[in-house]
């Protein structure tokens, strides 16, 4: 199977776990559940869900039901994206090529559907039933601390937002990058390895292939910004220079910021050697999160 091919199937996978625990449009109160379904299914790459599914293949391949483990990360990355357009963060008109959430239903409902978003993915780690509670526990504590205040989501997005505006500094850049994208894509490696059963050193080599693939992601990201079109991007390019955002390109300037996301890149890739042939599709994972347009 090519990779177009496996992403494809995968984006599948995941979205029908994921249309499975999101209530229905016509569920009762039913603009929650429609805004909350307006977001998640306007077609993100999914690349946490993949990262987690790749990761548990790793450790056994086709571990039942990793798929609702693996959506639970999703709902998180889109409530984030939800709250990170709202006017008082990043106030963006337009994300995953459509209208923001609260540009089509209203600041209270895009806050409500991104709480909403949250709440869910718990719930989902709860239920899991093809995994005993040693391992649902580990996966909810996974989940919650990298979407957290301390190095996790939140706390990034907080020194993100603080430091609009203030001279770029590389600790603080690596300290926004490295908390508001990387962990949570730490994470997506670590609960793929949690659910299918990783010893303690085959947990470690998959953590640090996250952390280099999570730091490469947000490095390019910042990239993107600069030189790709809103319309490749489907959301609304150069905002980072326009709000004074902390940035690799702000800090390091094009040229450098390429270089470090290469670096990243041979780190993960260095980080999974013991692994062989089994890591294959986290290698290529990595390959596209650096060559990715978009
Ligand atoms: C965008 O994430 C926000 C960041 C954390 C950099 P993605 O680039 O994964 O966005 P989608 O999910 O594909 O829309
Ligand atoms: C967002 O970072 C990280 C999140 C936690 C959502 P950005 O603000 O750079 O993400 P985009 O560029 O709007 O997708
Ligand atoms: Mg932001
Ligand atoms: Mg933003
Ligand atoms: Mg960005």
């Amino acid at each position: 199977m090519t990779l177009k091919e496996y992403l494809k199937e995968r984006i599948e996978i995941v979205d029908y776990a994921l249309d499975k625990w999101v209530p229905a449009e016509t569920v009762e109160p039913e603009t929650i559940h429609r805004a909350m379904r307006y977001s998640l299914f306007a077609g993100g790459k999914r690349i946490r869900p993949i990262l987690c599914m790749a990761a548990g293949d790793v450790i056994h391949p086709d571990a039942p039901s990793i798929a609702d483990a693996a959506g639970t990360l999703e709902m998180i990355h889109t409530y984030s994206l939800i709250h990170d357009d709202l006017p008082a963060l990043d106030n963006d008109d337009l994300r995953r090529g459509l209208p923001t959430n609260h540009k089509v239903f209203g600041e209270a409902m895009a806050i409500l559907a991104g709480d909403a978003l949250l709440t869910l993915a718990f719930q989902v780690l709860g239920s899991l039933s093809e995994v005993g509670a040693e391992r649902r526990s580990r996966l909810v504590l996974e989940l919650a601390s990298a979407s957290g205040t301390v190095r996790g989501m939140i706390g990034g997005q907080v020194h993100d937002i603080e430091g609009e505006g203030k001279k770029p500094d590389a600790v603080l850049l690596e300290k926004i990058h490295r908390a508001k994208t990387g962990a949570l894509l730490r994470a997506s490696v670590r609960m793929g390895a949690i659910y299918a059963g990783a010893s303690a050193e085959e947990l470690q080599a998959l953590s640090e292939y996250g952390e280099h693939a999570g730091l490469a992601f947000q490095i390019v990201d910042d990239i993107l910004d600069i030189e790709a079109s809103s319309e490749s991007l489907g959301k609304t390019a150069g905002k980072d220079l326009q709000q004074q955002k902390i940035t690799f390109p702000a800090v390091y300037g094009l040229a450098e910021s390429k270089r470090m996301a290469e670096e990243e890149r041979q780190k993960a890739h260095a980080a999974l050697a013991r692994f062989g042939d089994r890591a294959v599709r986290l290698n290529e994972i990595a390959d596209l999160i650096v060559d990715r347009k978009s």
